[in-house]
């Protein structure tokens, strides 16, 4: 474990670089909204496939703004966006990219189990493993009991699951989650922040989490990206990884890792 901060992006080692495509990556890329300042100005950050990453920094700092270059959903004025190794130049399909947005996006007139189904219809999967899918996910974020709800019928918390198992049933394998715990009771949280650790480990799950929560962050972030107002040019990459990611939340170095990153912020903002 340790605490690393560094001013220029780096690739874990040379020999990763030439062997390994990243997941995801910005070379160079600088975005601004139509005619407003840039958000990032030649910004460069690698994803390598199995990272754990949390982006955290103020409100305004361009997080959402990440996700969306990584999605597709915008595009740079100039550098690269590339996933798989391949150049993002129009909105990523949801089978391969996962985001869960701030505002959960559901459909209103669709139940919860259809909201979570139709998309797997959509791509022609068989009846019978929509079924299967959409019960398994529903169960494991706890809402099997909310199927044949609306969204307008359920709580801030319910509508997020509903939105977390939308996304995860395509089993992408790069999910990126913008705050998608920010309405949840502090337990169902935690049950749920397991839930992505599990598929971090299991699955070997590439995830890109925007959070404001420090320990959020910490117990979901091998590495944190922690950026200030914008642009954001260089990154500033705290190290977090360590051996027992299950007892992690109880262990001392827990503690001393969200103080580390506290300081970082603090320092970042001053
Ligand atoms: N569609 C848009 N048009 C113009 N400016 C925008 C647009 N969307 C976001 N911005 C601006 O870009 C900046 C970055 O926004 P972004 O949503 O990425 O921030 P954020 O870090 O996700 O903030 P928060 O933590 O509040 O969600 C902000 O100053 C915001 O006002
Ligand atoms: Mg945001």
């Amino acid at each position: 474990m340790g605490v690393q901060c560094q001013d220029v992006q780096q690739v874990k080692s040379a020999a990763d670089a030439a062997t390994v495509t990243p997941r995801a990556e910005l070379q160079g890329a600088t975005f601004a909204y139509q005619e407003g300042q840039p958000i990032f100005r030649d910004f460069s950050w690698q994803i390598t496939p199995g990272d754990a990453w949390a982006v955290i920094g103020p409100s305004g700092c361009g997080k959402s703004t990440l996700l969306y270059l990584l999605t597709g959903l915008r595009q740079p004025q100039s550098g690269n966006v590339r996933v798989d190794g391949k150049p993002v130049e129009r909105p990523r399909p949801s089978s391969t990219t996962g985001l869960i947005l701030q505002d959960y996006g559901l459909l209103p007139w669709a139940t919860v189990w259809d909201n979570v189904r139709l998309g797997l219809q959509l791509r022609g999967v068989p009846k019978a493993q929509q079924a299967e899918q959409v019960a398994n996910w529903l169960e494991r974020l706890g809402i099997t009991a909310l199927r044949d709800h609306y969204p307008a019928q359920l709580s801030g918390g319910q509508r997020q699951r509903t939105a977390i198992a939308r996304t995860l049933v395509f089993q992408p394998n790069l999910l990126l989650m913008d705050e998608p715990f920010n309405s949840l009771d502090a337990l169902t949280r935690e049950r749920l922040q397991n839930v992505v650790l599990e598929l971090i480990l299991e699955h070997g799950l590439t995830t890109v989490l925007v959070t404001h929560n420090i320990e959020e962050a910490v117990f979901l972030g091998q590495r944190v990206l922690v950026l200030n107002q914008p642009p954001s040019a260089a990154t500033t990459i705290f190290e977090n990884r360590h051996d027992d990611p299950h007892a992690y939340r109880a262990a001392p170095a827990f503690l001393t890792q969200c103080t580390e990153l506290r300081t970082l912020l603090v320092g970042s903002e001053a």
